[in-house]
């Protein structure tokens, strides 16, 4: 049965799981994950006690930047499986209680893409889809503008015409085999709505926007020097959060109301400050924008206190709710982001993978933080989304070989970056099967990235029956969440002070510690700690407790 009251829609207080497919189970045997996986795993999704599934792009892909570069909107790649069993899949996950969001990039195409293919060939529609621009200087050998990719390296490339001479510059924010779309065109407008409702038609019940910030460019195309990097976005950059994508949500709010029940959204928008990003969040607008700040914030309850002040603050705004995160696809697993020594403040910059190369990670200390942090946000009201992994306590795996990495990032950038392979590790199901799990006993294939040795010690198998197991863990929190928490709005802090923050939450007090004694608790029954080892009545450092006040 899928949950729904009538006091607040289902996604307002929603666990998601984030399926980033490639990795999550092999159902066929080749190494690579895929439907027929996903399907097997439905039961394990809503054991684990999540509401609905974020699976990152499906679609055809050349997988030039995993599966962002799509080539066709309206199908699956066949690695996955086929559009017949994502039917399947969409029906047996709402038959479980799951819902279904997709992830659609309407920043880009691959250049793989049957229009970019038509632009190439001298298609002037087509063309005019996308951002081609004469290049500067006496024969146009310099770019358009000084814009620099994300992914490092000029935002620019020069076509070479089939007789060897050069021809105009096409836009890329991303890789150069992700070509930007031009949203000032109808027909691109057009288009992206006929897919939302392809997908809505078939069931699913909401969309993941990618770069949802970027659409629309300042038609000005001047030079900009400011930052480009995936979490340092600057709306005074003429690339990001331009005013103009406002208009493009508002239209596609129309078209998910359209369906009964209504579909949703969430927003990645990488936008300077809660302000700006309440602006996506307005009545007629998108429904969720993540709340990014937490995978900038070091463990510290000083830090962790005024990112929830200010989120709820910008959300409260615009009337909306928040969405809370601490690991995805592109940054580094929060396990390893806590095993380190902790920056004073915010790092505005993905705990970058190049900072950590002089310190040894401590990852006991890392799973220990992980699992307070994760107590914290997920009695947040709001809604929260979990990446796969993370209640398997996965930590980042920094030594990849060079060859096995496959992230266009590692490839591109120009400043040591080794790029988001290492949180997108083939998961660890244990069991019988290949590759500690994820793919089927007698798998002729090795997992797509390598998992490292030892991987299995993590596995669902080895934790299930674990009650100390970070799996066990997460069990009991979205179990506790659903009884104590679901639909409660009523948030108060308690206590603030540099190394322990409490807040109330219905009739569930959440304490954290995050310093390294421990701390006495207030009376109440302890539904939940994410540590035990202290005196009764006290909280030991590094840890978060559920109380029960009445
Ligand atoms: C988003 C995705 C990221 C991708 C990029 C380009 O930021 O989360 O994985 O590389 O968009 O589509």
């Amino acid at each position: 049965m899928l949950h729904s009251d009538s006091a607040a829609p289902w996604w307002a207080d929603a666990a998601v799981y984030q399926v980033y497919i490639r990795s999550f189970a092999d159902g066929d045997g080749d190494g690579v994950g895929d439907l027929a996986g996903l399907r097997a795993r439905i039961p394990y999704l809503a054991e684990l006690g999540v509401d609905a599934i974020w699976i990152n792009p499906w679609y055809p892909s050349p997988q030039a930047d995993g599966g962002y570069d799509v080539a066709d909107f309206r199908d699956i790649e066949p690695a996955y499986g086929t559009l017949a069993e994502a039917d399947l899949l969409i029906a047996e996950a709402h038959a479980a209680g799951l819902r279904v969001i997709l992830d659609i990039v309407p920043n880009h195409t691959s250049d793989q893409h049957a229009w970019f293919q038509a632009a190439l060939a001298g298609d002037a529609a087509a063309r005019a889809r996308y951002l081609f621009r004469p290049g500067k200087g006496e024969h146009g050998e310099l770019p358009p503008t000084n814009w620099k990719s994300v992914f490092g390296g000029p935002a620019w490339t020069r076509l070479v015409h089939p007789d060897g001479t050069p021809g105009e510059w096409y836009l890329h924010l991303f890789a150069p085999a992700q070509p930007d779309l031009d949203w000032e065109n109808a027909e691109v407008r057009a288009e992206f709505e006929e897919i939302l409702r392809f997908w809505f038609d078939r069931g699913v019940d909401g969309f993941r926007v990618d770069v949802a910030h970027g659409l629309v460019k300042d038609q000005s195309f001047a030079d900009a020097d400011g930052p480009m990097g995936l979490l340092r976005n600057d709306h005074t950059h003429p690339a990001w959060d331009n005013d103009g994508v406002h208009e493009i949500y508002r239209g596609w709010r129309r078209v998910a109301d359209s369906y009964d029940p209504p579909r949703i959204f969430v927003a990645e928008a990488w936008v300077s400050g809660n302000e700006r990003l309440a602006r996506y969040l307005r009545p007629d607008e998108l429904h969720t924008a993540f709340q990014f700040d937490f995978l900038g914030v070091p463990f510290s309850a000083a830090a962790m206190a005024p990112v929830v002040d200010s989120a709820r603050d910008a959300v409260a705004v615009a009337g909306g709710t928040t969405t809370w995160v601490l690991s995805n696809h592109d940054v580094v697993r929060h396990v390893t982001r806590y095993a380190r020594s902790q920056p004073e403040h915010y790092i505005d910059s993905a705990w970058d993978r190049r900072r950590w190369a002089d310190e040894k990670a401590d990852l006991d200390l890392g799973v220990r933080r992980a699992r307070a942090a994760t107590l914290f946000v997920l009695a947040l009201p709001g809604t929260v989304y979990l990446y796969q992994g993370e209640e398997l306590g996965l930590p980042e795996v920094e030594e990849i070989p060079d060859e096995a990495r496959r992230d266009p990032v590692f490839q591109m950038s120009t400043d040591g970056d080794v790029g988001r392979d290492g949180c997108r590790i083939p998961l660890p199901w244990g069991g019988d099967g290949a590759a500690s799990g994820f793919s089927p006993a007698g798998a002729h294939a090795a997992p797509w990235l390598p998992q490292p040795a030892g991987w299995e010690r993590f596995s669902v198998t080895a934790q299930e029956d674990d009650p100390a197991s970070v799996l066990s863990l997460y069990r009991a929190a979205l179990r506790l969440r659903r009884t104590y928490l679901r639909g409660a709005t009523d948030f108060a802090w308690v206590h603030r002070s540099d190394d322990v923050v409490a807040f109330r939450v219905g009739p569930v007090e959440v304490w954290t510690n995050t310093g390294g004694s421990p701390v006495p608790l207030p009376a109440g029954e302890v539904l939940l700690a994410s540590a035990g080892g202290a005196p009764d009545g006290f909280l030991p450092g590094a840890a978060t407790a559920w109380l029960h006040r009445s």
